[in-house]
């Protein structure tokens, strides 16, 4: 089966398309819009956006435009960052739900473990209430799974001692050369999926040396290299494009990196990610 097609069954039977279409850093309006509905033609059915994205309203129409029934797309939003009460979440997920103009989300993630503006910032009291929310929601029928996303062991640890739910996903960045063993085996020990965010290393990746010598080998491209990684890592990748040829090449990855090129790639060490 193609790699757009494969999927992961979650903890809760539910089934999350292995890869997904990222949309951090998308325009709200007609370049969220056409990015979602380009995906959407070319087989994506797995769509990942964020409260904290602001372009809800813009994938939610491009996916009701799609004209492919609504319970064959896979749609991710998160909790805002900042957003650490009980109540707040509960507002918070109204919010997004009528932003995307929908009746029920996929998969609803506390988006960080601190708000962003405060990064490292204790707020493990505030998870857990944001966490109890989402399970009320979830038992609701409102959502079909639940999880976090940039969450260390540390941060998963104080949701599994406090909450009843074990998330069922964790999105963290993810991608050659960035080191999240002790999440991810955190993970596969607790039977929660990891997604991969900026798969390409938000595009940085795609110059490094070695990457570009794997893909010659494969007669692909680096991007495909980086993607193909990640899913052989047994994680999700949601790489981002507004442009549709990269759209399709993103989805084209049904080749095998060898495990002696899977070891080639794991020396490479370091985060390329540069913001302006
Ligand atoms: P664009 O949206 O203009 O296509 P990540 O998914 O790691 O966050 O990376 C996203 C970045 O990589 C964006 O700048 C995106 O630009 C670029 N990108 C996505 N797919 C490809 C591709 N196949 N080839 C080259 N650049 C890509």
């Amino acid at each position: 089966m193609k790699a757009i097609n494969q999927y992961f069954t979650l903890s809760n039977g539910v089934k999350l398309p292995k890869i997904g279409l990222g949309t951090w850093q998308v325009k709200d309006g007609d370049e969220a819009y056409h990015s979602v509905l380009m995906a959407l033609k070319n087989g994506y059915r797995h769509i990942d956006t964020a409260e904290g994205y602001q372009n809800e309203a813009s994938v939610g129409r491009a996916i009701k435009d799609s004209g492919i029934p609504r319970e064959e797309i896979f749609v991710t939003s998160k909790l805002e960052s900042h957003i650490k009460s009980y109540e707040g979440a509960l507002k918070a997920f109204e919010q997004t739900l009528k932003a995307l103009d929908f009746e029920y989300l996929d998969l609803f993630l506390i988006h960080a473990p601190w708000p962003w503006s405060e990064i490292g910032k204790d707020c493990k009291a505030g998870n857990v209430e944001a966490f109890k929310a989402m399970e009320s929601l979830y038992k609701a029928g409102k959502i079909r799974a639940i999880g976090v996303s940039n969450f260390s062991p540390d941060d998963l640890d104080n949701i599994l001692n406090h909450c009843e739910i074990v998330p069922h996903v964790n999105q963290i960045a993810y991608f050659i050369g960035l080191d999240q063993k002790a999440t991810i085996e955190y993970c596969r020990k607790h039977n929660i999926v990891v997604e991969a965010y900026s798969p390409l290393g938000i595009g940085y990746l795609l110059k490094n040396e070695d990457i570009i010598k794997t893909a010659e080998k494969y007669q692909v491209s680096p991007a495909q290299i980086c993607i193909r990684y990640c899913l052989q890592k047994d994680t999700a990748p949601l790489p981002k494009s507004t442009h549709e040829a990269r759209i399709i090449m993103n989805k084209e990855v049904d080749f095998e990196i060898k495990p002696e090129d899977m070891a080639f790639l794991d020396q490479i060490k370091g985060d390329p990610r540069r913001w302006n």
